[in-house]
């Protein structure tokens, strides 16, 4: 399956609320006449989780040297279960 390169200069560019919507909501798009589809994630995740996951995903290829300068994402990595949904 082709995926979008998280360390291209075209993925940097595009807007928090877009990458949290793809996470939250899913995503399906065309790539050379395939469509490609990631599922939602909304009921996995709380949004406060989706808006750590894009700053992680927002880290994906910069250089270690300056990665080690920047703050680090508190619990990026680390997922909590998300809590029952209240519907
Ligand atoms: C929690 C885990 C995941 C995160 C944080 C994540 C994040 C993202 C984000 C931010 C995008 C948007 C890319 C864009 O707008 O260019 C995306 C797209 C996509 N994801 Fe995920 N994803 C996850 C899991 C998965 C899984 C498990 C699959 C497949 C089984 C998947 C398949 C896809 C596909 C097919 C796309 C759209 C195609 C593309 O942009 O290349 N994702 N994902």
């Amino acid at each position: 399956m082709k995926l979008t390169d998280m360390t291209s200069a075209a993925f940097k560019a595009k807007k928090d609320a877009e990458l949290k919507d793809a996470i939250l909501n899913g995503i399906k798009v065309d790539r050379g006449g395939t469509t490609v589809v990631m599922s939602p994630y909304k009921d996995e995740l709380t949004p406060e989780q989706a808006d750590a996951l894009v700053a992680y995903v927002r880290t994906f290829g910069v250089k270690k040297a300056k990665k080690a300068k920047k703050k680090r994402v508190p619990d990026a990595g680390v997922i909590a279960p998300a809590p029952t949904p209240v519907r």
